[in-house]
């Protein structure tokens, strides 16, 4: 005789089984590592780890390019800030900051910025190939700041990390006083709107189009994002007697079809971030937690996740670099020019990775120490520079000594 389930108690086990049904079981999930994998190894201006030997050899092809010093046959000019991408980006090792600077300049009246535009602002070219091209800052200018050289280690990591988190982020409720906006550009390799994360006013979305914009601008390279050659404070003819106005751009793509730009592009994009500059002890610890409740980490967000990413060693990592990437209004701080998304006194949060690598500090490189750096915040950050003024020494070395660890 077969045994049989009674048919009641065959509805009743299909009734329990089937939240179990609705719901399958899902996987376990894998082990979480304690410690995420290290994405650098060792020194400054290393290649990202975990990347392919064609992503390697893209790398060190691009290096060449970043480091090569440009000459008038190479395209160098007629004005220029400097003859390689090296020059500046240097300190500590190529793919680096340095003490260098770039001079911007515009007019302000009534609560309106004007770049002179027509005058060749808001970027000085500081160098040409002829004395008679020499720019000078206009005398309309009643605005001019300095720029410190940005460091690029780990920019492809950066570059990885989804608008979408970012605006996530920007959400999340703050301290009282402090705000933040993404910075909406427009890309120029795209003409996408995109958020805006390199740059000290967060002016470019993609590696490939601040390369190309450097390219011109610091080095005088024409390229097919920036293919308009600078002319002198905006005289046209003084240009034309240097660059016929019908001449072709200068970065041409190679037997591969890559520009200039998509090398140097490559090199950055698997540049891996600064390795972490001092071992964690009790001190640095304790500095992590005053970082903090003194409300540093409401605009210098310590991690950031990138996304899916069709690069391995890009794809959905944690980066560590101390920043929201938001533009925040920092009142005095701010460097009085208006670009792109930024207004005059807005400036993108500093990522802090890599800064014991680092002589000076802020958008002019006014800071010599992180200590002189923290008391300059003014504005959105009022409230945690004055914070930390009222630490106990101790404790702000302790601060001192975690932002010297990152
Ligand atoms: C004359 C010095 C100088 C030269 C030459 C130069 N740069 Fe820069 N670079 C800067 C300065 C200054 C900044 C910050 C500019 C700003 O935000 O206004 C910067 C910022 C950058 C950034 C943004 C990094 C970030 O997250 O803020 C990238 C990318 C970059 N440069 C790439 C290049 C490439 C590629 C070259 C060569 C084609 C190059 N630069 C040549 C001075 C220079
Ligand atoms: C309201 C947002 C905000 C808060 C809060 C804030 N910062 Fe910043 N921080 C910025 C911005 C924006 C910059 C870049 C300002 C500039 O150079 O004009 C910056 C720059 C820095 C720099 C210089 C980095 C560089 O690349 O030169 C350091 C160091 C720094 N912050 C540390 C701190 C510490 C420590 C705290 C807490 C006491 C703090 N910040 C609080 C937004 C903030």
């Amino acid at each position: 005789m077969k045994h049989r389930i009674p048919t009641t108690c065959a509805l009743l086990l299909v009734c329990l089984a089937l939240p179990l049904l609705a719901q399958p079981t899902p996987p376990a999930p894998p082990p979480a590592p304690a410690i995420p994998p290290p994405l650098t190894s060792g020194n400054f201006g290393k290649p990202l780890v975990g990347a392919t030997t064609a992503q390697l050899a893209a790398f060190t092809a691009g290096s060449k390019d970043f480091n090569i010093r440009e000459t008038r046959q190479t395209g160098l000019g007629p004005i220029f800030n400097d003859d390689s991408c090296l020059a500046c980006h240097g300190a500590p090792s190529a793919g680096g900051s340095s003490g260098k600077t770039v001079t911007r300049f515009g007019h302000s009246a009534n609560g309106v910025f004007d770049p002179l535009t027509s005058l060749d602002g808001s970027l000085l070219h500081a160098r040409a190939i002829d004395p008679s091209l020499q720019e000078v800052v206009p005398s309309e200018a009643n605005v001019v700041a300095r720029r410190l050289t940005t460091p690029l280690y780990g920019a492809g990591l950066i570059e990885a990390i989804p608008d979408a988190t970012i605006i996530a982020n920007a959400n999340l409720p703050k301290p009282v006083g402090v705000k933040g906006h993404v910075a909406l550009v427009t890309d120029v390799a795209t003409g996408e709107s995109r958020v805006g994360r390199f740059g000290w006013k967060a002016q470019h979305a993609t590696i490939l189009s601040f390369s190309g914009d450097a390219l011109n601008n610091e080095i005088g390279i024409t390229n097919r994002l920036f293919p308009k050659a600078a002319a002198p404070n905006g005289n046209e003819v003084k240009l034309a007697c240097f660059v016929s106005p019908t001449a072709p751009i200068e970065d041409q793509p190679d037997a591969s079809g890559l520009s200039e730009i998509d090398r140097v592009s490559n090199y950055m994009r698997f540049l891996a971030p600064p390795p972490v500059g001092a071992p964690i002890t009790p001190a640095t610890l304790a500095g992590q937690k005053l970082f903090a409740f003194i409300g540093c980490a409401s605009c210098h967000t310590p991690s950031l996740n990138t996304g899916q990413n069709a690069i391995a060693a890009l794809a959905n990592k944690n980066v560590q670099l101390y920043s929201d990437l938001l533009l925040h209004d920092m009142g005095a701080l701010g460097d009085g020019i208006a670009q792109a998304a930024a207004g005059t006194t807005e400036m993108r949060t500093s990522p802090l990775w890599g800064l014991s690598a680092r002589h000076n500090y802020l958008h002019d490189g006014r800071a010599a120490t992180p200590a002189a750096a923290i008391l300059a915040h003014a504005g959105e950050a009022a409230a945690s520079q004055s914070a930390y003024t009222q630490l106990t020494p101790v404790q702000q070395q302790q601060l001192i000594a975690f932002l010297r660890s990152l």
